[in-house]
């Protein structure tokens, strides 16, 4: 059953937020309250908070995702170690979550984002073993998920001008270094204990993954964000430039790695958003 809930959060405060801010001293050390929004174009303004909300929930929806491959990990024994590394990527997603959560706050608040909070991600296959659900989860979640993640980040971080949206994105990709080479470092650990079937398996789960990348940088693709004047408020990067980097670090940083592991994908397209295309598209 579907329950559509808005996407609002809230702080407890006192001696929880106290011992949060303690875990993690970098939320408060960040440059609060240092933009100055004069004469901001009220369109551009409302773009950036839409934008950051977004990128709020998807760090929560990412949260869901690294949960779940922390009790497939456990359920599955895997190693203690990696299952350790594991446990901090839930607390990193709900530090992203504030961070812009409170960047969309200055810039005149969040927007409206209806969701389900039961429907964010879809779970492993319920009824395959603890090591196949685990693998399933880190195959999606990291070795897709996570990994394109990365690149991504890292150019919007390197684009961005002032000094919060700046930190805050620099901040985010520090913690995704981490998250974006576990799900290879579990599957090197796992695959001798995979026979080619599970291998099959793993690869439609990574299809599945890879598709909905596609989905998204149609609609991307399909609501072009590429303004040229001085003061644009949100800074991040152009459309063109984004998706032609996303079809790249696709290529290099997750489909090449999980077929060099004998991870079979079909997901194979001629990418859509290639630089000469959008060369031309702007000219
Ligand atoms: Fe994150
Ligand atoms: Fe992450």
């Amino acid at each position: 059953m579907s329950t559509a809930e808005l996407f609002e959060l809230e702080m407890l405060g006192g001696a929880t937020e106290r011992r949060f801010r303690k875990m993690r001293p970098e939320v408060e050390a960040m440059p609060w309250g240092t933009l100055d929004l004069t004469g901001a174009k009220e369109e551009d303004l409302i773009a950036a908070r839409q934008a950051w909300t977004s990128a709020a929930y998807q760090e929560h929806r990412t949260g869901v995702g690294c949960a779940i491959t922390l009790k497939a990990l456990i359920e599955a024994r895997a190693p203690l170690d990696l299952i350790a590394l594991a446990s901090r990527f839930p607390l990193d997603e709900m530090v992203h979550v504030e961070l812009c959560a409170r960047m969309a706050m200055e810039l005149g608040g969040g927007t409206e984002i209806v969701h389900d909070p039961k429907a964010m991600v879809l779970p492993p296959n319920p009824d395959a073993t603890p090591l196949m659900q685990a693998a399933e989860c880190a195959v999606r979640y990291f070795c897709v998920g996570e990994a394109i993640s990365i690149p991504l980040l890292r150019a919007t971080w390197h684009v961005a001008e002032h000094p919060l949206p700046k930190a805050i994105l620099g901040r985010i990709v520090k913690d995704e270094a981490a998250h974006g080479t576990f799900g290879f470092t579990f599957l090197d650990w796992a695959l001798p204990r995979l026979s080619q079937d599970d291998l099959v398996t793993l690869g439609k789960a990574a299809d599945l993954a890879i598709e909905f990348l596609h989905d998204q940088w149609d609609y991307t693709a399909k609501h072009r964000r590429e303004p040229k004047h001085e003061g644009d408020v949100l800074g991040w990067m152009q459309t063109g430039d984004y998706l032609d980097l996303a079809e790249r670090s696709l290529e290099r940083l997750v489909i090449r790695p999980l077929e060099s592991r004998g991870i079979p994908l079909a997901s194979k397209r001629a990418p859509r958003y290639a630089l000469t295309e959008r060369r031309s598209d702007s000219a």
